[in-house]
């Protein structure tokens, strides 16, 4: 057949990849084509939508920088990031749930000792974590890492100021032969994901806040584990239940404790209120089960 209506077309398009040597790519284009088609036909697509559509993903291509990547903003505002992350790291035998990497991972940050305040300098309340990580039977990890960012108490990336020189708030400790953990940071607060950009105005004309719920990140990592990349998310924190990237999983909210200005855990004097936080992680042994299977 040489001519396609509305409804043979999605056939004639799948049928071009007969010559296709690639199954999982062929797997993959033969069911895009068919959601792609299905989602034409049912909201009836027309040319000045097509050409919006077109527009947006130019202009979501022309955002991106090597410090910007516009279209994960895209993908993790309509939840397709966190999807993939659920399907690709399932969090089984009480394993840390994974979230959303976000745009202000900075890799290599240096390694520093446990207890060390990662926030020197940094606005915000005093904060004191500490907690393990495990085996999923709970056997103590000694030497695991955990990589460590967050904003500051105005909830903004140290990447987001250009005044700042360095890294603010950020750091890699490592646990000790109990599989402990401790270092001092600020509480993180809620912020909103960048608005001034396609995304963000997708997002208004969706009706949409931007905002993301206080949470500070953490990959974790030890020898013979699966790494997690995760965040805890400040209890009570506005836009837990609404948060604009849909990462927030109930199994990272943690308390943060509030404690009146005096002594901290470490033994210092804190001249303002401090907060102290204790978390658990449980990693998965690498040769774990991969993702879901379809
Ligand atoms: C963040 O948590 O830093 C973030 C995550 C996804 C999009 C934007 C920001
Ligand atoms: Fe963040």
């Amino acid at each position: 057949m040489r001519e396609f209506d509305a409804k043979s077309i999605t056939q004639a398009v799948i049928g071009r990849l007969s010559e296709c040597h690639d199954p999982r790519f062929k797997r993959i284009m033969t069911s895009l084509v068919s959601h792609v088609h299905d989602f034409v036909r049912e909201v009836n697509l027309t040319e000045a939508e097509w050409l919006t559509a077109i527009q947006f993903l130019t202009d979501v291509g022309k955002t991106c920088t090597d410090k910007r990547q516009e279209f994960i903003l895209l993908s993790d505002t309509l939840g397709v990031s966190v999807l993939v992350i659920t399907l690709n790291h399932p969090a089984d035998q009480g394993s840390a749930e994974s979230t959303v990497l976000g745009p202000f991972y900075w890799e290599n940050t240096p390694e520093l000792p446990r207890g060390s305040n990662l926030a020197e300098g940094v606005k915000g309340e005093p904060t004191f974590y500490s907690g393990r990580v495990l085996s999923v039977e709970g056997r103590p990890l000694e030497n695991a890492l955990l990589d460590i960012w967050s904003g500051d108490g105005d909830g903004n990336y140290d990447m987001q100021m250009p005044e700042e020189a360095g890294m603010k708030a950020r750091g890699r400790i490592r646990t000790d032969a109990d599989g402990r953990y401790w270092f001092r940071s600020i509480r993180p607060t809620s912020y909103p994901v960048p608005t001034d950009g396609p995304v963000g105005r997708m997002l208004r004309k969706m009706g949409r806040h931007p905002y993301r719920p206080g949470h500070i990140h953490m990959i974790v990592s030890a020898p013979g584990h699966l790494p997690v990349t995760t965040h805890l998310f400040v209890a009570g924190s506005q836009y837990l239940d609404s948060d604009a990237v849909f990462g927030m999983k109930e199994s990272l909210v943690a308390q943060f404790e509030r404690h009146p200005t005096g002594v901290s855990p470490s033994g210092e004097r804190i001249d303002a209120p401090f907060y102290t936080v204790n978390y658990e992680f449980r990693l998965r042994p690498a040769n774990a089960a991969g993702p879901i299977d379809a």
